[in-house]
């Protein structure tokens, strides 16, 4: 599983992806079902917004952020396009972290929260139990800590034995995978693709114990 956007996604401007470029303020990967990204900042809250932009985003500006976007649509009506909504963030975000656009924690946060990316991960993880058979490989690349926490707990859950203190005589539950390790690129992979800096691959091995 190589998760997240690809490059011909956030490349196209069309998609509304990026905040490099304008577009329309969409950022669905799958363009046939679901509300974009400017249909649900029309009505939402201000807490779902705030809540949405500090959880995945992490985001320590999300109150100031979403009260920002909150004025802008009642003085100027919804927002429409990447840049309307990245010049609302700059105006928000007091502080600038070096190399890093002010809007990028905000467009994170909008994308995974669009696409339901954590709930489909954790849905694509548990299904990786009946799909692969014993030596069987799962091997998957994440590129933010919110993703790389839920493979790294779902590997660590399905890697050892687990006996229930309250029922000590009740069988274990088995070890459905034992883990290979973590990789992260080295020097030159990032020099010749910026893209991979914050990659993790996680790898384990399917035992043989029945999902
Ligand atoms: C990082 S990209 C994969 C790039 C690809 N490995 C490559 O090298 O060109 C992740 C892809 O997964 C797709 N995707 C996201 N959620 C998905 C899901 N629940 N099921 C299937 N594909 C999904 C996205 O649309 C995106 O194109």
């Amino acid at each position: 599983m190589d998760l997240g956007i690809s490059s011909p996604q956030i490349d196209n401007p069309e998609r509304g992806f990026s905040f490099r470029a304008e577009g329309p303020l969409d950022m669905r990967m799958d363009t046939t079902r679901g509300q974009s990204v400017a249909d649900w900042l029309a009505d939402a809250s201000l807490e779902t917004m705030t809540e949405v932009i500090r959880d995945y985003g992490e985001e320590r500006f999300a109150g100031q952020i979403a009260k920002a976007i909150d004025r802008r649509r009642q003085e100027r009506g919804p927002l429409g396009t990447t840049t309307e909504l990245a010049e609302v963030v700059a105006g928000a975000v007091k502080t600038r972290e070096p190399g890093k656009d002010p809007a990028t924690r905000t467009f994170q946060a909008f994308r995974i929260f669009i696409n339901a990316e954590l709930e489909e991960l954790a849905r694509a993880l548990d299904a990786s139990l009946k799909v692969l058979q014993p030596g069987g490989r799962l091997v998957v690349i994440s590129f933010h800590s919110l993703e790389d926490r839920i493979v790294k707990q779902f590997i660590a859950g399905h890697s050892r034995d687990v006996f229930d203190r309250r029922a000590p005589f009740a069988e274990p539950k088995v070890m459905h995978f034992k883990a290979l390790g973590r990789t992260k690129p080295g020097e030159e992979e990032v020099a010749g693709n910026p893209r991979s800096r914050s990659a993790v691959m996680r790898v384990a091995e399917r035992t043989g114990a029945p999902a």
